[in-house]
């Protein structure tokens, strides 16, 4: 049929846009329902089970940002837009080359360059040969490749029968590490793995724990997260019945309390930080933290991991968040950070 000015309508491309998703393993099924929820129908392509994924979402990029920022998920760790998409080999890779080549809004910028692979990819080497061996392919660019505050971030998947890649805005990316996968390297005489989580949290929640005074740690043993905020000159109070590392020993600024959490009482406003990381129930957790919050003062912050021994996790957050929320708890974020295992993280702030 032809419309009034003599021209065949054509049928019009239905809007989607497609990404790559991480989460943290075993977890990707959860990540996929909150798209769900954001957008409706989502299509999805596994790359690594449980962890990685290619979501097609029906919407334009511009509100997929917009949604996902103003809504931020707590298991899709990481997205990075798939902009080309070409077959497995060396030559794709040249084409790619000459796609980037041909991005103007490229020019002279400060980009990151991810490179990931899959687990059987056709790029037999190291990631990170594939991004020298680009950067020197796009030098035509003018650009400067940085990590630190980049303009833009050119992310690339290389799989075992597809090379994927994409440009957009850091944050757009949720998370400013390839793949959100943040990795700090061990001190020696760091006591326990856990600690990690409270360094991630810091820095992926841009908590000023320099600026509080006294801490109370609830479940600290064996004192992971009671050196952390020793090391920030915090005061703390480590409660837990089990043995604190032999190193903490007489530190000053520590007192001790071998008890179980529910055995004590503080005095209001005693603390400017709760800190609890408790391999517990997430509703007795939230009863006895709760229990204590006549200790922490108004404008305090909380930090509590929530462990994941639900089969319906979102719906046992929502539960979570609702018990602290009664509380003149605000939540300031819940994420499963990279080094949370089956649980995630809750940020608050007592108003
Ligand atoms: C995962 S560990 C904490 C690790 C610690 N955040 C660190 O960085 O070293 C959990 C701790 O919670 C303690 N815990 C469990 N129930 C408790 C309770 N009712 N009161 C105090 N501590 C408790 C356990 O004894 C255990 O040491």
């Amino acid at each position: 049929m032809e419309d009034p000015e003599g021209q065949t309508p054509q049928a019009e491309e239905p809007v989607s846009s497609r990404y790559i998703c991480t989460a943290n393993h075993g977890f990707a099924p959860f990540a996929q329902e909150e798209l769900r929820r954001l957008f409706g129908a989502v299509k999805s392509t596994l790359l690594v089970p449980g962890e990685i994924f290619l979501a097609t979402l029906q919407v334009e990029p511009e509100e997929v940002t917009q949604l996902l920022l103003n809504n931020l998920p707590i298991f899709l760790r990481h997205i990075q837009p798939v902009q080309f998409q070409d077959e497995a080999g060396l030559p794709a890779l040249g084409r790619l080359a000459t796609y980037l080549n041909s991005l103007s809004h490229l020019q002279g910028q400060t980009i990151a360059l991810h490179v990931r692979k899959g687990g059987n990819s056709f790029w037999q080497e190291s990631p990170g040969e594939l991004r020298e061996w680009l950067q020197e392919e796009v030098k035509g660019l003018g650009a400067e490749f940085s990590v630190h505050e980049p303009a833009w971030v050119i992310s690339v998947y290389a799989d075992d029968d597809a090379l994927y890649a994409g440009v957009c805005r850091p944050e757009e990316n949720l998370s400013s590490w390839n793949g959100g996968a943040i990795r700090f390297r061990k001190e020696e005489s760091q006591i326990s793995r856990a600690k990690f989580k409270l360094i991630e949290a810091e820095k992926e929640f841009g908590i000023p724990f320099n600026s509080f005074r006294r801490g109370l740690d609830i479940g600290a043993a064996p004192g992971g997260w009671t050196s952390f905020l020793l090391e920030h000159g915090v005061q703390v109070t480590a409660v837990d019945p089990a043995h604190m590392h032999e190193s903490l020993k007489n530190y000053p600024g520590l007192k001790i309390l071998r008890k179980n959490a529910n055995e004590l009482k503080f005095r209001e406003n005693e603390f400017d930080v709760i800190v609890c990381d408790m391999s517990w129930s997430p509703k007795l957790m939230a009863k006895m933290v709760t229990g204590l919050l006549h200790s922490l003062v108004p404008g305090g912050t909380a930090v509590v991991t929530v462990k994941l021994m639900h089969k319906k996790p979102l719906a046992m957050i929502k539960e979570i968040i609702e018990i602290f929320e009664a509380e003149r708890m605000q939540i300031q974020r819940a994420k499963q950070l990279f080094h949370n295992r089956d649980e995630i993280t809750l940020y608050m702030i007592k108003y």
